[in-house]
């Protein structure tokens, strides 16, 4: 009898695991045989984000480079991404790290040289890995030669190559600046008595787009790095390009919303199809994805409808500023984000490309604190299973997922106590303002731990060596102290890590084209713990489940679950079949299953 009880249990054991098994089921036949139309391999990748400077250093000097990336590109292959995206590499006096380009056609010092970008794309396209440069065109350094001959004279050739107002005529209309210490966008020189724009900082200078020579100049730049032949382009708030050059007083209709209203100048939509004509249907393999800074979901169509001839993707911010406080400098509201309110977010999103256009998704970049600090729960107790929940999300939506680097580890926030630590011109410029202005110091320092960008920015941690592995020098932004355990080569070595179930899901997102073409449809709505969501493709049709509390919590469902197929689950135990039927998740659990 004991024996008879033991081999049924051996029995249910085994068939339990094959029915619950944690590995990606192989399903490369279905991939190739569905007929979908308009597939794009841009549509189908991963978009695996590299902050250049924090992911390896070659040469000691504390900053990443591209020989440190060369050196890495094993490893980014290894996790079954498709692009790397890297921000920006060009020559730069480096007050916003990147973002305030002095010289479009020439590497930044301390990434490097020409040889090596050459280098490093050749390696990377020798892996079949391609590489979308971000192009951050709005701006220009102050230290760009067009910025220095602009300011020299009001007769200067470059003069129109940014916006210039003439202090004779007074002070103009206010303009809003994301980086400035007086948060002013007009900063007056002296040298010709009048005040140029700058959005960003000081020296971020605007480029006037209205004038055709800015245009040409750009679109010859784009065409020397395609024809270098990379695969594509980020695009650096690109929807604040147009600038209605009157200048008039804010309208009203943009209630205070300086994003909306620059990102709706009079000619955006005309220079981006100049921009497409000129430039990307030259290239027709190439990807664009533009940063939707202002755009409205209303508008998001406008930048990449297909029969527009525009851009490929945007993404949008909606889901990133839920959770802050409305008209605040990113300031946390203490009662979090409602998952109903993300939930449909993402939904409505989805919605709008249906019938045309596509998405992307993320949760993390180099402009946001780490995504399993901000949406998940970075506790010892939850941070793996958090992480990997939000991994779920991202590669199981109906767009193209960015996903940030490190994020496949389970990087946290670095939380820093003092201003000191902090590198970033935005954190800085704000702390500025605050003390000029008489705010509120400690309340800011604190709210910083969880959204400053710098928190996404600190150095990769490959192992548990000195600055974990990153540099031999001195790092430019601390290294997190949790470096010791959480890192590549533990996580490489654990089967059950962070890293190896990013790897898993990428795959079962590649077998599974339902994953990526499915119609997304959102179930049991108003749960507030659970997002419930099927995908639907050419009768497949794949459940996901995502218990977002630290606590049980189920979903109200009605499908026969006695069919049901689990494809991936982040508990590395088998779930309780019970509570399968029941659609019962433990504490951040994922799972997706298969129905037929
Ligand atoms: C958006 C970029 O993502 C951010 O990092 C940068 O500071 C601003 N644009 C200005 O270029």
């Amino acid at each position: 009898m004991k024996i008879m009880k033991y081999i049924n249990l051996i029995v249910l054991m085994a068939a339990i695991a094959t029915i619950v098994s944690c590995q990606p089921q192989n399903k490369k036949s279905t991939a190739k045989n569905t007929t979908i139309p308009n597939r794009k391999w841009w549509k189908e990748a991963v978009v695996y984000q590299i902050y250049p400077r924090s992911f390896k250093d070659s040469n000691g000097d504390g900053i990443g480079d591209l020989k440190g990336i060369i050196s890495k590109l094993d490893y980014v292959k290894s996790l079954g991404v498709n692009v790397i995206w890297l921000n920006p590499i060009f020559a730069s006096p480096n007050h916003d790290n990147g973002y305030d380009i002095s010289d479009y056609r020439e590497i930044m010092k301390q990434f490097g040289t020409m040889a090596d970008f050459d280098t490093l794309l050749n390696e990377m396209h020798h892996r079949g890995l391609k590489l979308v440069l971000d192009l951050v065109v709005n701006h220009t350094s102050s230290d760009h030669e067009w910025f220095k001959q602009s300011r020299s004279s009001r007769t200067n050739p470059y003069r129109d190559f940014y916006h210039w107002w003439p202090a004779e005529r007074g002070k103009p209309a206010k303009r809003f600046s994301f980086f400035d210490v007086n948060n002013n966008a007009w900063r007056y020189d002296s040298t010709t008595n009048a005040y140029y724009l700058h959005y960003f900082a000081r020296s971020q200078p605007d480029l006037n787009w209205e004038n055709p020579k800015v245009r040409q100049a750009i679109f010859k730049m784009m065409r020397f790095w395609f024809n270098k032949g990379i695969d594509g382009f980020r695009m650096d708030v690109i929807p604040f390009i147009a600038k209605d050059t009157t200048f008039p007083k804010m309208p009203a209709k943009y209630h205070g919303n300086w994003a909306h209203f620059y990102a709706n100048g009079p000619h955006l939509h005309e220079y981006l199809k100049e921009m497409n004509k000129e430039v990307l249907s030259k290239y027709p393999n190439t990807m664009t994805v533009a940063e939707g800074a202002g755009v409205t979901i209303g508008e998001a169509l406008k930048f990449v409808d297909p029969a527009r001839k525009e851009l490929n993707m945007l993404y949008n911010f909606d889901g990133m500023s839920l959770g802050y406080i409305p008209g605040t400098y990113k300031e946390l509201d203490p009662k979090g984000v409602k998952l109903v309110d993300f939930k449909n977010v993402y939904s409505r999103w989805d919605s709008i490309y249906e019938n045309k256009g596509w998405g992307t998704i993320y949760l993390g970049n180099h402009d946001q604190p780490r995504m399993v600090t901000r949406w998940g729960n970075d506790s010892p107790q939850f941070r793996a299973l958090s992480s990997k929940m939000l991994t779920t999300f991202l590669m199981t939506m109906r767009a193209t997922p960015f996903y940030y680097f490190g994020d496949e580890l389970g990087m946290t926030n670095i939380k820093f106590d003092s201003i000191k630590d902090y590198e970033d011109i935005e954190t800085l410029h704000e702390y500025q303002h605050l003390k000029n202005t008489g705010g509120n110091l400690k309340k800011f320092l604190d709210n910083q731990k969880m959204v400053a960008r710098d928190n996404g920015r600190t150095p990769f941690q490959w192992d548990t060596t000195k600055n974990a592995g990153f540099t031999t020098g001195k790092p430019w932004l601390k290294v997190n102290p949790n470096y010791k355990t959480i890192n590549v080569a533990a996580e490489e070595k654990n089967p059950n890590s962070v890293l190896s179930y990013f790897k898993k899901i990428i795959q079962l997102r590649k077998d599974n084209l339902v994953l990526v073409y499915g119609k997304y449809t959102l179930l049991d709505k108003e749960n507030p713990d659970v997002y419930a969501y099927t995908r639907v493709l050419n009768g497949e049709k794949v459940l996901v489940l995502l218990n977002f509390t630290t606590h049980k919590a189920s979903a109200k469902l009605s499908f026969d679950m006695n069919k049901a197929k689990l494809l991936i689950d982040n508990y590395n135990t088998v779930p309780d079949a019970n509570a399968v039927k029941t659609f019962t998740l433990r504490p951040y659990e994922a799972a997706i299953f298969e129905l037929k």
